[in-house]
């Protein structure tokens, strides 16, 4: 697989893609819901990695509608193909398409979807949103979930290493030309992009040991952890700490971990 990005595309990733759409899958149909995506649409996936949202918006739209699945890791592309394949889904297409360069067409999409996806965009933002927004029919609806901030991330009781972790997560983005902020931004931004803001809903909260979220944010420690230190963004005796401590506390019944916090917005092509 290629290595296109500063998060990675590889097979793990894949892997850990599957398991991050789990924990975040009823919060996600929710903002689908909000946005309104129904039978018939043609609705655009930006960003869509290997497509697990992709394949779950293909069985919303229907046999009557579409999903245009839009990326620019080949790899997962060809994975979400194959997986259409292998189920039997007709309504989902894939194209390879760095989104800070291709233009997606004009009054093509009734809806868009992106998530995790707009942080690593930051340079090219505003020109995105444009493309997004001439993308969309004239009242199409764009539905983002996108950090809002990590810095709501702690854990109960204390532990070493996770706040050090929590700051090289941010660090790491910001080094790479990501913003893990990047929620703060985004409604005035929409706004001048020419979008009309609808809802705005914030999603992440308590997690305890092995709740979906809990493992979603320990499985960043356990992948990336290697990465931060080499990277410089984090020590390796925070790291090591981390590790221990992360153990432990997942047998102590009294955990929990506040996660970052993803914000929701609905807005529509006026
Ligand atoms: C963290 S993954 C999220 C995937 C998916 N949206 C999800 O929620 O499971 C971010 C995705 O954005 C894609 N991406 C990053 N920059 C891009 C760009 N300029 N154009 C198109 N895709 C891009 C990456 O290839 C990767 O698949």
């Amino acid at each position: 697989m290629t290595e296109d990005y500063f998060i990675g595309v590889h097979a793990r990733e894949l892997e850990r893609l599957r398991e991050q759409h789990a924990a975040w899958r009823t919060q996600t149909h929710a903002l689908w819901a909000r946005a309104g995506f129904t039978t018939g649409q043609h609705v655009a996936d930006l960003g869509s990695g290997p497509g697990f949202t992709a394949l779950d918006l293909a069985a919303l739209v229907g046999a009557a509608g579409s999903v245009t699945a839009l990326d620019k890791a080949s790899a997962y592309l060809e994975f979400l193909q194959a997986e259409a394949r292998r189920r039997g889904v007709t309504n989902v297409h894939a194209r390879d398409a760095d989104l800070t360069r291709v233009d997606p067409g004009t009054n093509v999409f009734d809806g868009a979807f992106c998530r995790f996806f707009l942080a690593f965009l930051i340079d090219a933002l505003d020109g995105v949103l444009e493309r997004i927004h001439r993308s969309l029919k004239p009242g199409g609806a764009f539905a983002v979930m996108e950090y809002l901030t990590l810095e709501s991330a702690t854990c109960s009781p204390p532990i070493r290493g996770f706040d050090a972790h929590t700051r090289a997560w941010i660090e790491y983005y910001r080094r790479n030309g990501g913003d893990t902020a990047v929620g703060r931004t985004l409604a005035p931004k929409l706004a001048a992009a020419g979008f009309e803001i609808g809802s705005i809903e914030c999603v992440g909260g308590i997690a305890r040991p092995f709740d979906p979220w809990w493992s979603w944010w320990g499985r960043l420690m356990a992948d990336f952890g290697e990465k931060l230190v080499s990277d410089g963004v984090m020590d390796r005796a925070d790291l090591r700490g981390l590790h221990e401590d992360w153990a432990r506390v997942a047998t102590d019944p009294h955990a929990f971990i506040h996660t970052p916090v993803l914000v929701q917005i609905v807005a529509k092509k006026r």
